[in-house]
């Protein structure tokens, strides 16, 4: 589903907005935020691409601007006080501005979900939730997030009709896609050999995986607020240009870079959903990460079969990858001989050990 600004438009003008102005901001989007995250390789709890979270500081940054260009000394945001979100928007608009007052009508009124939904009605706003389908959904390009209704039961399996993005796996058609990306310095620049921009990129991407299946995620998360709660993804652009991404990273970083690499991905992924996208260990962070990218170019070929997305191809011109230490074939360049004294040293604390404390040494 595209979203359609003439509609969202005219459901602020409904509220009695006297002036209602929609920014598109995809391409600062794709790359202030979700270009350095999927550097990052950023996964929450290792399932979610973040998508909602990532576009909670860009919205803070627009509103802020926004409100300097009217003058205006409150803004104010529909979060309840139960989520994620009011505390990345809070967060963020403070960072940028303390000065402004914050104004959260559902989260002040303690509204239910019942009771927004029956409030917007009372007074003629138009919402996609209902009171038969208490859906609440987020989407941009980077993915779309489905919580509430029957969904609050973890042992419930979603409905197929809460999926929007991703053709049912098994409807997906029965002959595999392979796709080729090419990245630069850890950025996709090409598709099939064709140049694109990020945007682009990323609705292709989109398009050609959605209809695959890739990918459905059913994560039950922890939320800053302490609240397990449970969440489906569609992530299909998200899932494969982080599968490609990390495929490129090992066949050229070093296992060093890329062990450290994993800590920040981590670290990365929780300043992230936890609102702290301005903060200054986000940017240092940043820093790290852009530089641990400058290696980080070459091509991988995914291929797209019934939900599943996987790799089946890496090649880069600084690839650390070398056949002829690698290969079990003719022409090995590894020294077998060298292995016995590296084994011998390497496995001498454990000898040690082994010998003064163990007193089974099968457990
Ligand atoms: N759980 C996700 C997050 O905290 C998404 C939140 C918004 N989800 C929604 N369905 N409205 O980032």
């Amino acid at each position: 589903m595209k979203k359609d600004h003439p509609s969202i438009q005219q459901r602020a003008l409904d509220t009695g907005a006297a002036k209602s102005c929609v920014t598109d901001a995809k391409e600062l989007f794709v790359k202030d935020y979700v270009f350095p995250a999927l550097q990052a390789n950023a996964l929450y709890e290792g399932q979610y691409p973040l998508a909602t979270a990532l576009a909670r500081p860009l919205i803070a940054r627009l509103l802020v601007d926004r409100a300097h260009q009217e003058g205006a000394r409150a803004v104010a945001h529909g979060c309840t006080g139960k989520g994620n979100d009011q505390v990345r928007f809070d967060v963020s608009i403070a960072a940028l501005d303390p000065r402004l007052q914050i104004i959260a009508p559902a989260r002040e009124w303690e509204m239910t979900r019942k009771e927004e939904i029956a409030y917007a009605k009372r007074h003629g706003i138009s919402i996609p939730a209902t009171s038969a389908s208490l859906y609440s959904t987020d989407e941009n390009l980077w993915g779309r997030s489905i919580e509430c209704g029957v969904l609050e039961d973890p042992w419930v399996e979603p409905p197929e009709d809460i999926y929007d993005l991703t053709r049912s796996p098994g409807d997906a058609p029965d002959k595999p896609a392979y796709v080729e990306i090419e990245f630069e310095e850890g950025i996709p620049v090409r598709l099939e050999g064709q140049d694109l921009d990020g945007v682009s990129l990323i609705d292709q991407l989109n398009e050609l995986a959605g209809e695959h299946g890739v990918r459905r995620i059913d994560h039950v998360e922890n939320r800053l607020v302490g609240i397990k709660s449970r969440e489906i993804y569609e992530a299909p652009a998200a899932e494969v240009l982080l599968a490609a991404h990390r495929a490129l990273e090992a066949l050229v970083l070093s296992r060093d870079q890329s062990r450290f690499h994993e800590r920040v991905t981590q670290e990365y992924s929780d300043l992230i959903y936890n609102g702290l996208w301005f903060s200054s260990l986000r940017q240092d962070l940043a820093a790290y990460v852009q530089s641990s990218q400058r290696f980080v170019s070459g091509s991988v070929r995914v291929k797209l079969f019934k939900g599943s997305c996987m790799v089946v191809g890496r090649k880069s011109p600084h690839s650390l990858y070398d056949l002829g230490l690698a290969t079990y074939d003719e022409g090995d360049l590894f020294d077998q001989s060298a292995s016995p004294g590296f084994i011998h040293i390497w496995g001498l604390p454990v000898r040690t050990q082994a010998r003064r404390q163990w007193l089974d040494r099968r457990k």
